[in-house]
């Protein structure tokens, strides 16, 4: 199951994986039953195999994946995060449950659909959560890494209630610390399920996607039209949709990527070889914050 699998890299990750042919069935989890039905007939076109089904569920809404989740009739081999970015055009905005939306898109709504899937016996083998460079900062593109003082469950709540970044609302740095704290709860997941492999994977800096069109006008230009396909690949920090891509179906398949590990580009680049990333940021190895970040989100959760 491939949540946002109707664009970007979650289509182009559906695509690769239909190509296996180990691969029996697909699940294209999308919040838009047109651009899901558009999508699916795209990758039937392209792959020649019709293994492609369609499971509505909006990830900023919790109600949305429970109900998704009781539809599914069958368990799965892998689940892949890969919903996200940085929040439409509301990003600080608190939903129903109480989290911003870039918190509710990326990480509240993946929490409660692992959770579902694993109480009803539904997630057979591995999960993967789509995170990013951002989680370790990433300082070429003036991404900050983060800071937090005690790491705290307090300190954690109130990154994903908004209250932490105050009127400093910045979502390009805000988003770094919400996959910061989606791979920390990842960590946490791998230790409590010992059956099943947890990965982060980044999928690097990839051309091609939706990313950034929620962004401001002249920021958007920069980014998608002029950054991100002319200085960006000179500079290791983009690479194409099917590199992007492959990191996710390497991560799913590969059974010598470590279960709680999250895996990224080296320092300095978006691109390339993956390493782990608690060698660049020892942070991402600690137990106890890995259990705060867990603790803090199911604050959320009633
Ligand atoms: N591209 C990069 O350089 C990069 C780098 C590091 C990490 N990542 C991460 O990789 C993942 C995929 O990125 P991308 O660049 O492929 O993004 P994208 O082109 O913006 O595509 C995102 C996909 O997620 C879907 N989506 C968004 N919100 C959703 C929701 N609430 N419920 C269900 N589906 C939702 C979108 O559906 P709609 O069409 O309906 O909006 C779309 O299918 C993200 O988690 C991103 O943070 C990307």
């Amino acid at each position: 199951m491939i949540t946002g699998a109707n664009a970007g890299i979650g289509k182009e990750t559906a695509r690769q994986l239909a190509l296996k042919q180990e691969t029996e069935k697909i699940y294209l989890a999308c919040r838009n039953i047109e651009k899901a039905k558009a999508a699916k007939k795209s990758l039937e076109e392209s792959t020649g195999r019709s293994i492609f089904e369609i499971l509505i569920m909006d990830v900023s809404d919790t109600d949305s994946v429970k109900k998704g989740v009781r539809a599914l009739s069958e368990p799965i081999d892998a689940l892949i995060m890969n919903a996200g970015g940085t929040g439409g055009k509301n990003p600080e905005k608190l939903t129903k449950d109480g989290v911003t939306n870039i918190t509710a898109t990326n990480l509240l709504g993946h929490v409660v659909l692992v959770d579902e899937l694993l109480t009803a016996n539904k997630l057979k083998n591995v999960a993967l959560f789509a995170s990013s460079e951002a989680a370790r900062g990433i300082k070429k593109m003036g991404m900050k890494r983060p800071d937090l003082s005690t790491s705290s469950i307090e300190e954690f709540q109130a990154v994903f209630d908004g209250t932490f970044f105050g009127n400093n609302f910045d979502p390009m740095q805000v988003y770094g610390v919400i996959k910061y704290g989606g791979t920390l709860w990842m960590s946490s997941m791998a230790r409590k399920n010992p059956d099943i492999r947890f990965i982060s994977m980044s999928p690097g800096g990839t051309r091609g996607t939706q990313g950034f069109d929620d962004l401001p006008f002249f920021k958007r230009i920069m980014f998608k039209y002029i950054g991100m396909p002319i200085f960006m690949p000179l500079m290791g920090l983009s690479h194409s949709l099917s590199k992007g891509a492959k990191r996710f179906v390497d991560g799913i398949s590969n059974d010598a990527l470590k279960s709680g590990s999250f895996y990224a580009s080296k320092e300095g680049v978006l691109t390339g070889p993956i390493v782990e990333q608690s060698t660049i940021f020892p942070n991402l190895k600690n137990e106890r914050y890995q259990e705060n970040a867990h603790a803090a989100i199911h604050r959320f959760i009633h």
